[in-house]
């Protein structure tokens, strides 16, 4: 196990945010994380996992212990009547992750393509994209607690996903009784994640950009490389690539309102992009509400809002060697937007990424 110190994070975070870690170890297996809880000098210091940092904003240098996750391998482990099950380490890179079950002749996450970050950060956050959520997916993963060093795995009812949401990303409370759930944030390390991937597949199209696709194209039965193609296509025409300018994807949660409150923004704003879901709550479009109220394209300091996506939050000033945004900047820019699309809404937009 080897601590270096001072390291720059700018190449580990996709907002391409000047920062340093003032000491980090790279995992790359269980035994790393193990020497370093039987280690004196950091069993005890606060730590933090890195993964892709494609969800990460930094707000100065990070001065928790940065655990680097780095645990390689993609292989298939079993099956049940219904599913493949695969198994990837957490450090695998999440796109070419998909692309490697396509290339095996296993579909299911080809909706999911080219969304930023790693294996293990995509389970905290439960990523989605065009119909299809990771949860939808997810067989069951391996982790290991920074506390005890215990290892232990989670189905997926243990993980408690939500939108964007999971275990992963609450707190413990502390008293854990039998009913309470216990949180798991700055806690558990992901090691390994595994995926249930239907033997019998069929295609997931209710998306408008899906269906535009399949009209430009003129297809009516895609195969799932065609759906991953597409994905692809429209991600790339309307999200920024972090290796060209910095950005940690969708920087706002889509909210979700009472059926009495969108129907009260519908009077004021007919055109609000909305969703209604099966228990009677509503979901509105962020990038629509932020866009009403006017930022698209706007620039504070060195902080943006990306021209195709009002949603997308991007660091303008990143180079290769250049400084670029600030983290503060960056949440300067973020709370401006919360506050117009508060006075205008009367909600409260809730970032995605994790803010250190
Ligand atoms: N819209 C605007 N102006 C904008 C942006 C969006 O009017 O500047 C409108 C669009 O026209 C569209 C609606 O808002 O009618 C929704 O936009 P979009 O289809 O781009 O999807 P989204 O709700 O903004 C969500 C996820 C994405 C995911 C896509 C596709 C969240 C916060 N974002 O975006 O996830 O890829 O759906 O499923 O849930 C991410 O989390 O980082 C992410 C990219």
């Amino acid at each position: 196990m080897v601590v270096e110190k001072n390291i720059p994070l700018q190449a580990f975070n996709t907002l391409r945010i000047v920062a340093k870690a003032h000491a980090m170890v790279r995992i790359r297996d269980v035994q790393d994380v193990q020497a370093l809880l039987a280690d004196p000098t950091w069993a005890n210091e606060p730590k933090f996992v890195l993964g892709g940092g494609s969800n990460l904003v930094l707000t100065g240098d990070v001065k928790p212990l940065v655990l680097k996750v780095e645990v390689r391998g993609l292989r298939v482990v079993g099956e049940t009547a219904k599913a493949v099950i695969v198994e990837a380490g957490a450090g695998e890179n999440w796109h070419d992750f998909v692309t490697w079950t396509l290339d095996h002749n296993l579909p299911g996450l080809e909706n999911m393509a080219l969304i930023p970050g790693t294996v293990g950060a995509a389970p905290v956050q439960n990523v989605g994209a065009y119909g299809i959520e990771l949860q939808d997916r997810f067989d069951a993963l391996d982790a290991i607690d920074l506390h005890t060093g215990q290892l232990f795995t989670l189905n997926a009812a243990q993980c408690a996903f939500g939108y964007r949401d999971s275990v992963f990303k609450h707190a413990s409370s502390g008293n854990a009784g039998a009913h309470q759930p216990l949180g798991l944030k700055d806690r558990a390390l992901i090691l390994r994640v595994r995926f249930a991937l239907p033997k019998v597949w069929k295609p997931v199209l209710g998306y408008a950009d899906i269906a535009r696709k399949m009209e430009q194209y003129g297809v009516t039965t895609p195969t799932p490389r065609q759906i991953y193609d597409w994905v692809c296509e429209v991600r790339r025409a309307k999200l920024p690539d972090p290796a060209v300018i910095g950005n940690a994807g969708s920087f706002f949660k889509n909210p979700t309102v009472t059926a009495e409150q969108c129907a009260d923004i519908i009077a004021r704003d007919p055109k609000v992009v909305h969703y209604r879901l099966d228990d009677g709550s509503v979901k509105l479009a962020a990038g629509w509400l932020i866009d009403a109220c006017g930022w698209k394209g706007k620039t504070v300091g060195q902080a943006g809002v990306y021209e195709k996506q009002a949603l997308v939050l991007v660091n303008r000033g990143a180079g290769v060697d250049g400084n670029g945004a600030t983290g503060g900047e960056v949440m300067t820019l973020a709370k401006a937007i919360q506050t117009s699309v508060y006075e205008r809404f009367g909600l409260w937009l809730e970032p995605e990424p994790v803010v250190m």
